[in-house]
């Protein structure tokens, strides 16, 4: 048995029509914008292709391998929110485990049996994960996502592969041969997801140098608390999966712009350690409708999701929110009209208002240790058909789990 394989794609052996059909689902992959969606995206193909159970999908960062992703049908319900999916480590790019000697060689690794490697393998199988969950990893095949230009970008790992049956069977000759063609769509389409999440972090990088509440781990939590309570919210309303995806891909990016356009807010205002008089929060309030302006073009799906989610967070279900109804955003003395109620809000940021405002409460400030949990779930609770939409707090309350494992993953 060899656990080495080539990663050149013979595509002779598929019929002109699979290949076409092949190519059709991952070009899918560039529709998406934001790096979680596309990884998701590309373990469905993958799993898909080869009949794998689970999978996971590691990136390469800092000289080693963090992990990124994770698919599993037998341990995770289909499709419901998952906290694995925010666990946070790396592994050293070096020949010891199975993902690091993939990306230190660039071979593809086939293993029929995880806890019978072939004779002479340099890397050994770790167990730990199957002891702690109680899952037995049989069969793996392991390739790098390099670019067409050759770069390495992860690995991703897929395990336990099915017959037609659905019994365990090593991966196919059918699936070794079409996965490189895939690893290669998908490395361009994970750069590309780090580049839009960089680019994100940046335009936040430039709001936070005015505004030091507003850092990069706090809209990288209120982006995930966003996707996360949006895909519940969803299948809750029994929204249809391709739907849900594509929302999902742009409320997580759209949500991390929700306070950009407090650089438009004098410094005094900004930085000003104390309460802000009613003059200055008059001001203040103003960082809804320069967000807004900031996306007015409306050019793409993302930018009209951004202009509702920076322009309508401070908006309540009942009432009371501001900046209110306006004619013209443009128009150089905007005036407010009266505030929005319940859906005149946009979902998005009926969705923000509460992420940020929960990740406020259960965060240091200048002025006040972070809340327990407890207390500002009570709060929360209480204002469920008040401050915010009571089918938005419900779906958050029944993620309680994910949430704090984004809690835990992007830390201070
Ligand atoms: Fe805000
Ligand atoms: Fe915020």
């Amino acid at each position: 048995m060899s656990f080495r394989y080539t990663h050149q794609a013979d595509y002779s052996r598929f019929p002109g029509n699979d290949i076409a059909l092949i190519m059709k689902r991952i070009e899918e992959f560039n529709t998406l914008q934001d790096i979680d969606t596309i990884l998701d995206k590309i373990l469905d193909e993958a799993r898909h292709l080869t009949k794998a159970d689970a999978g996971s999908i590691f990136i390469v960062e800092d000289g080693g391998l963090r992990f990124g992703y994770v698919h599993n049908d037998t341990l995770f319900k289909k499709d419901a929110a998952n906290e694995e999916i925010y666990v946070d480590f790396s592994v050293p790019i070096d020949h010891h485990s199975i993902v690091g000697y993939v990306a230190a060689t660039g071979d593809t690794v086939v293993i029929d049996d995880a806890y019978r490697l072939p004779e002479g393998s340099p890397f050994t199988f770790n167990s730990e994960y199957d002891q702690k969950s109680g899952y037995k990893t049989r069969s793996i095949l392991a390739v790098p996502l390099h670019t067409f230009h050759g770069r390495l970008v992860g690995v991703m790992q897929l395990i336990n592969a099915k017959d037609d049956s659905g019994g365990m069977a090593p991966f196919s000759k059918k699936a070794l041969d079409i996965i490189p063609l895939l690893a290669n769509n998908a490395a361009v389409a994970i750069d590309r997801g780090i580049m839009n999440r960089e680019m994100i972090l940046r335009m936040v990088k430039m709001a936070e140098l005015r505004d030091p509440t507003e850092t990069g781990a706090h809209v990288q939590r209120v982006g995930a608390y966003s996707a996360e309570i949006y895909h519940q919210w969803a299948i809750r309303q029994g929204i249809d999966k391709q739907e849900r995806s594509r929302k999902k891909d742009i409320i997580r990016l759209a949500a991390m712009l929700h306070d950009v356009g407090k650089v438009g807010i004098p410094d005094q205002i900004l930085k000003k350690p104390d309460k802000l008089s009613d003059h200055e929060f008059n001001i203040m309030k103003w960082h809804t409708v320069y967000g807004g302006r900031l996306f007015i073009n409306q050019a793409s799906a993302l930018d009209r999701m951004s202009m509702q989610i920076a322009l309508n967070h401070h908006e309540k279900w009942g009432g009371g929110g501001y900046p209110g109804y306006i004619e013209d955003l443009m128009q150089s003395d905007v005036m407010a009209g009266n505030s929005k109620v319940r859906d005149q809000v946009p979902l998005g940021a009926r969705i923000v208002s509460l992420a940020d405002v929960f990740d406020a409460l259960t965060s240091r400030r200048s002025y006040k240790d972070p809340w327990t949990d407890e207390r500002a779930l009570s709060i929360i609770e209480s204002e469920a058909g008040r401050q915010f939409d009571p089918d938005v707090v419900e779906a958050f309350f029944q993620i309680l789990p994910v949430i704090r494992a984004i809690r835990s993953k992007y830390r201070e």
